[in-house]
């Protein structure tokens, strides 16, 4: 068998559609322009190519982004200043402090220092601590979790009542979407590299999340046919066959476990423009909701 391809390209692009449409919509009817704020502290490369990806997206759709690029020495308390003198401005309807930070900053504070109503990464610990307890609605969801189910909704796929298992217990990744599957009525289990008898376990899933962290982790034999399969891996791998030097693989065997699962995302390509999307969403939706729009 070979799986469905779960096209999180074409999906993202829908996405980003129906948010220019409402960005145009806003600009029409308040005059209003969505806003969003982006922190980048240091020169990782990754984390510099991610939010210039977030911020053409936004370019793209009628979103304005404030850049705010920050040495990596910044102290804990230049760094909240940053934060707070955001919260203030009310051109900006999100805020997005790139993760990860230096270790010398102390993360918590400084997301819990972000307006709860311009939290639209959803990693304010009051929004975590809404997303984890039932019918506690939190106001903004973590955009790769959120892409993750907005990729199975799409797909048609049922959530309720499937054997849900995710791969990874990240606080970006693994235990929200862990939460939103659970919401969803699925029967969930976690695992991770210290399961026993991972492949056992992986293979009970009938929606199978894989946010590990390893290339091609996941093989063909570990997963139960006709499977949905969501791959949330970025990894490089080293490939002297290309001008870069590397390539960029997901957390499943792609090719030999899309002979196996019914449905699957492939890494790049799947769930990373659903992360973008996703932002885009959160930010309009707070751009929404200031302007009193629903
Ligand atoms: N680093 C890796 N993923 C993310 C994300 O979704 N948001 C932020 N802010 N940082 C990240």
């Amino acid at each position: 068998m070979t799986a469905q391809l779960i096209d999180g390209k074409a999906i993202s692009a829908t996405i980003r559609e129906e948010i220019k449409t409402e960005a145009a919509e806003m600009k029409a009817k308040y005059n209003r322009v969505p806003g969003l704020a982006t922190v980048l502290v240091g020169g990782r490369k990754d984390s510099q190519a991610y939010v210039n990806m977030k911020k053409k997206a936004c370019a793209q759709v009628g979103i304005t982004s404030f850049a705010h690029d920050l040495p990596g020495d910044i102290s804990q308390e230049e760094l909240l200043k940053v934060v707070k003198e955001i919260n203030e401005n009310p051109d900006v309807h999100g805020i997005l402090v790139q993760l990860p930070l230096p270790d010398h900053i102390d993360e918590e504070e400084i997301l819990g220092a972000i307006d709860l109503e311009k939290d639209v990464d959803g990693f304010h610990p009051l929004n975590i601590g809404r997303l984890s307890m039932k019918r506690r609605d939190p106001l903004f969801v973590p955009c790769t979790p959120r892409g993750c189910i907005e990729l199975l909704d799409r797909t048609g796929v049922e959530i309720e009542g499937k054997e849900a298992v995710v791969l990874g217990r990240s606080n970006i990744v693994g235990l929200p979407v862990a939460m939103l599957l659970l919401h969803r009525n699925a029967t969930l289990t976690i695992c991770h590299s210290r399961t026993k008898d991972l492949p056992k376990v992986v293979k009970r899933a009938d929606i199978l999340i894989a946010a590990v962290g390893r290339p091609e982790m996941v093989k063909a034999d570990w997963v139960k046919p006709g499977a949905v399969v969501i791959d949330v891996g970025t990894n490089a791998v080293d490939d002297p066959t290309r001008k870069r030097g590397y390539r960029l693989v997901g957390d499943v065997a792609f090719d030999e476990v899309k002979e196996v699962a019914g449905a699957i995302s492939p890494s790049p390509g799947g769930v990373g423009p659903m992360t973008i999307a996703m932002l885009l969403r959160n930010t309009m939706d707070s751009a929404k909701r200031d302007a009193g729009m629903e």
